[in-house]
C-alpha cells in the first residue's frame, strides 16, 4: 500500500469549505482505489490565527511542513487584515520558502460546461499556463520613504535572474513538448519593460535551441488578452511571469466557464520539498459561510495533487467522475445553478464509488 502524507491548511474564507469538500473526495477515492493511502494533518493557520498570534503561521511553520508529501491548501484573505500580510505571510512564504518555482494552471472547459465566448467549442480551449512562482514582480523588493510627506515614495523592482528565468523556460518547452501539439507561447512585455522584459525573451530564445520540436511564439500581454478572446485555439502551452500569468490566469478561468472550477499547483518540479495545490478562487468572503462555495475547483487541484504524486489512476477516476456530475447539470450559483458544495461532494463521491473506469 502506497501512503502519502497530505498536510492540509484550509485557512480563510470559503477555504475551508472547499477543503473539506475536496478530503472527503480524496477519501472517496482512496476507498475505491486502494493501492494508496492519504494520511492527512490539517494546520489552523490563516487570518484567524494572526489574529491570535500575530502570525499566519508559526515561525517554525515551514519546518514542520518539509516532511509532508504535498500541501493542500484552501484560500488566504480577510475583510479585516491587510492583504499582504495575510499573503505574504503564508501563502508566499510557502511558495518562496520550498523553492516551488513553477506555478501550473491547467484551462480546459469541463464536459457540462461553456464558455462564454460565443464561438467557442470544448476543444478549442485546452491551454496550460505556466507562471513564474518565486520573482519577477513579485520578488517582494522595494521599499517606501518619507512617509506621510509630501515626497512619499514607493518602489516595487521585478527582479529577474538568468536562473530563475532559465529553470521555468525549460519546465514550459519541456511540457510543451510532450503536449501533442508542442505548441508554446511565450508571454511579454519587452517592447515597454526593456530590460527584464528584453532578458525574458532573450533566454526564451536561448532555451529553445534545446527544444526543436516546440513550435513558440512570443506575444505581448496587452495583444495575448486578446488573442485568448478572439483565438482561443490558436492556444496550447502558455509562459508568463508572475504578474502577466496571475492575471492572464483568472481571464483564462473565465473564459472557460468559472474561476470556481480552477486548480493550480505550486510545484517544486526538482521534488527537494512538498509542493502545494490550491483552486485559484480566493477566500470570497461574499459567499462565505453560504454553503453555496464550487467545491470543483477544489477536486481539480486534487487530481492535480494526485498526479504529482503519480497516482495516475486515481486522477482519471477523480476527473471522470467530476465530469460526470458537471455534465449532470449539478452546477454551483457560479456556474448559474442552484446546487450547494454538499451535493455537488455528495455526487461526485457517488459517481466515484459507482465508476467503472
Ligand atoms: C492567485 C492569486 C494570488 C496571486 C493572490 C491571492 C495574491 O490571485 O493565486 O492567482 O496573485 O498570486
Ligand atoms: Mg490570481
Amino acid at each position: 500500500m502506497r501512503e502519502y502524507s497530505i498536510a492540509a491548511i484550509p485557512a480563510d474564507g470559503i477555504g475551508p469549505e472547499v477543503i473539506s469538500a475536496g478530503l472527503e473526495v480524496l477519501e472517496a477515492l482512496t476507498q475505491k482505489a486502494g493501492g494508496f493511502q492519504l494520511k492527512v494533518e490539517k494546520f489552523p493557520w490563516g487570518s484567524d490565527y494572526y489574529k491570535k498570534h500575530g502570525t499566519m503561521m508559526p515561525a517554525n511553520g515551514l519546518e514542520l511542513l518539509r516532511p509532508f508529501s504535498a500541501i493542500y491548501f484552501g484560500a488566504v484573505g480577510a475583510p479585516d487584515v491587510p492583504d499582504h500580510i495575510t499573503l505574504w505571510g503564508l501563502r508566499l512564504a510557502i511558495c518562496q520558502g520550498f523553492d516551488q518555482y513553477v506555478n501550473l494552471r491547467p484551462t480546459r472547459i469541463l464536459e457540462g460546461l461553456s464558455s462564454p465566448l460565443r464561438d467557442c467549442k470544448p476543444n478549442d480551449l485546452d491551454w496550460v499556463i505556466v507562471r513564474e512562482n518565486t520573482e519577477g514582480e513579485y520578488s517582494g523588493q522595494g521599499g517606501r520613504a518619507h512617509r506621510g510627506f509630501p515626497e512619499e515614495v514607493a518602489t516595487e523592482t521585478s527582479i529577474f535572474t538568468r536562473r530563475g528565468v532559465t529553470r521555468i523556460m525549460r519546465f514550459a518547452f519541456q511540457l510543451a513538448q510532450q503536449r501533442p501539439r508542442k505548441l508554446l507561447t511565450v508571454v511579454t512585455k519587452s517592447n515597454a519593460q526593456r530590460h527584464g522584459m528584453v532578458f525574458w525573451d532573450e533566454i526564451a530564445a536561448e532555451v529553445s535551441k534545446e527544444f526543436p520540436e516546440v513550435i513558440w511564439d512570443k506575444m505581448l500581454v496587452d495583444a495575448m488578452t486578446t488573442r485568448m478572446v478572439a483565438k482561443p485555439a490558436s492556444l496550447d502551452t502558455i509562459v508568463a511571469t508572475n504578474l502577466h500569468a496571475d492575471i492572464l490566469s483568472d481571464l483564462a478561468a473565465a473564459l472557460a466557464g468559472s474561476l470556481g472550477i480552477a486548480p493550480t499547483g505550486n510545484i517544486d518540479p526538482e521534488r527537494r520539498f512538498p509542493s502545494m495545490f490550491e483552486p485559484i478562487h480566493g477566500a470570497a468572503f461574499d459567499i462565505t459561510g453560504k454553503g453555496i462555495a464550487n467545491p470543483i475547483g477544489a477536486f481539480w487541484t486534487a487530481a492535480m495533487m494526485l498526479a504529482h504524486l503519480g497516482e495516475k489512476d486515481a486522477v482519471q477516476r477523480l476527473m471522470h467522475a467530476v465530469e460526470r456530475v458537471t455534465a449532470s447539470g449539478l452546477h454551483t450559483p457560479d456556474l448559474g445553478g442552484k446546487a450547494t458544495t454538499r451535493e455537488v461532494t455528495s455526487a461526485v463521491c457517488d459517481a466515484i464509488h459507482s465508476s467503472n473506469v
